[in-house]
């Protein structure tokens, strides 16, 4: 099956969630959504470091993907407060993330860092969901598009066609992320995730590249997710705090499945 004819949705609990709070959050989501046949949905969850264990073992991996939030990368060295792929593997981790716009703007990590993670976690055999954005600088100066193709550009540097079948792109505008964040419009955000679509097909051929799940987040909530998963180029959506209560998140899955098959019938019947 064709990844984008799946939806993919997931959220990142950011440094929010203890790890009996993170178990009890997983247990729910997975018995909620447990008919919901896992070839229709790749559901993840990419909680805080110290969960990582309890969380893969609280859920069979075949329901919920979990994913790290950072990852250093070197598999060891004089790096403190840095946790390599290696630990990540023995904690069972299926997807690292890299170029959260936390990391890039509260912590500085620059488009070449997130390369180096991206690099990394292919090497370890891990799916990096690499996110993109524009501040709302850049989107005022009427470069978001440049910004983001650079992002990709350097961040997919030296990634091979075949690596890049594992990686997943999530397209969250800095402005658009958190509590004082305005939401993209869905017009928007379609009209981006079309120029991220088209370089992905520049970086990787029109099979892989146009095969790459392009997921969008940045204050996704129930008001918006439906308009926002009709848009055509719009895979799936990742989603912070609308989705931190299982059962809210639960909602959100129902509403928006339907709506994205139908959207995907319709283009098969064109
Ligand atoms: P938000 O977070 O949905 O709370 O805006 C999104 C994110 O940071 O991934």
């Amino acid at each position: 099956m064709e990844r984008r004819k799946k939806i993919y949705l997931g959220t990142n609990t950011k440094m929010y969630k203890t790890t009996e709070q993170t178990v009890t959050f997983l247990e729910r989501l997975n018995e909620l959504t447990q008919d919901i046949s896992r070839d229709r949905m790749e559901l993840f969850v990419i909680p805080s470091y110290i969960t990582l264990p309890a969380a893969r073992a609280s859920v069979p991996q075949e329901s919920v993907l979990i994913g790290a939030q950072n990852m250093g990368w070197e598999e060891e060295g004089q790096f403190t407060g840095e946790i390599s792929p290696l630990m990540l593997r023995e904690a069972g981790v299926n997807i690292v993330m890299a170029g959260h716009s936390e990391r890039r703007h509260i912590f500085r990590e620059t488009d070449e860092e997130e390369n180096k993670k991206v690099l990394c976690a292919l090497q370890h055999g891990f799916k990096p969901l690499l996110c993109v954005g524009e501040t709302a600088g850049e989107k005022d100066f009427g470069i978001a598009e440049e910004v983001l193709r650079m992002q990709l550009k350097v961040g997919f540097h030296n990634v091979t066609p075949e690596q890049a079948k594992a990686v997943s792109v999530a397209y969250e505008p800095v402005w658009a992320i958190g509590v004082n964040g305005v939401p993209a419009t869905k017009e928007y955000a379609d009209h981006i995730h079309k120029v991220i679509r088209d370089t992905l097909v520049e970086l990787f051929g029109a099979e892989v590249g146009g095969d790459i799940p392009v997921l969008y987040g940045g204050s996704v909530n129930p008001q918006n997710a439906e308009g926002l998963i009709g848009m055509p180029y719009i895979d799936g959506l990742f989603i912070g705090r609308s989705a931190w209560d299982a059962d809210n998140f639960h909602s959100i899955i129902r509403m928006v499945l339907p709506l994205f098959e139908e959207k995907r019938r319709k283009e098969a019947a064109l």
